[in-house]
């Protein structure tokens, strides 16, 4: 049997995830040693073979066909923008896309002015800004820390994830409009979808049941 490759965002979607999956009865040993730098865990049984990636590679394994599904946050789905199938909403890993800068900001956002915008997410701050908004802003890509930005200057607000807000609330700033809900979301490549569709439709089911 072809091993159903599973590619898993390294970190605690995984871990959330490869709980979900020991629940459905497919365990990966070895994935739950936290001081493994494995990469690659199989369940021989069901013939499911799981690997570990960063957030942003999920979408490219799975539109490449080298993962057949995927578990990644809708964040990075809408960011990356690749030919995948959204097939299911876990429910969990759930913040917001949100809009934040200094309350001193708001005026300026709502005026049309334009604004700089520091983001992890140029694709998403561009298509909110222009398509949802219909306002121009300039738009600066930065990897981290994106709550710096608007506190030394560079931007006058950010387009970035709110979980608990204490990021926000210990830098003196707030959210200022609401992009979209976020959380952590199955994708399938479209050819393994036809090809494994009765595997992969079975197994989305009996995880839907899970949640
Ligand atoms: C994310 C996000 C915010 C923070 C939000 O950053 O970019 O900074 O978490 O969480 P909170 O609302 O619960 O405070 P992450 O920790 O991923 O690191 P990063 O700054 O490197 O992006």
């Amino acid at each position: 049997m072809r091993y159903l490759t599973v590619a898993l965002t390294k970190g605690r979607l995984a871990q959330k995830t490869l709980e979900l999956f020991s629940k459905v009865g497919i365990t990966a040993d070895g994935a739950d040693d936290k001081n493994t730098r494995k990469l690659i865990f199989t369940n021989e049984e069901f013939g499911v073979r799981f690997f570990m990636a960063k957030g942003p590679d999920v979408p490219t394994y799975v539109a490449y066909g080298a993962a057949d599904l995927g578990i990644v946050g809708k964040d990075t789905i809408l960011e990356e923008g690749r030919k995948i199938y959204e097939v299911l909403d876990l429910g969990y890993g759930k913040c917001r896309m949100c809009i934040c800068g200094p309350e001193s900001a708001r005026e300026a956002l709502s005026s049309g002015d334009q604004i700089r915008v520091a983001t992890k997410y140029p694709n998403i701050a561009k298509d909110y800004f222009l398509n949802r908004k219909h306002q121009t802003v300039e738009i600066i890509k930065m990897n981290g820390s994106i709550e710096l930005a608007p506190i030394v200057g560079l931007s006058e607000v950010i387009c970035d994830i709110v979980e608990t807000g204490s990021t926000l609330r210990e830098n003196g700033l707030t959210v200022l409009e609401e992009v979209c809900p976020l959380s952590a979301r199955v994708v399938v490549n479209q050819v393994s979808m036809k090809m494994e569709n009765e595997r992969i439709t079975k197994l989305i089911n009996r995880l839907k049941e899970e949640l």
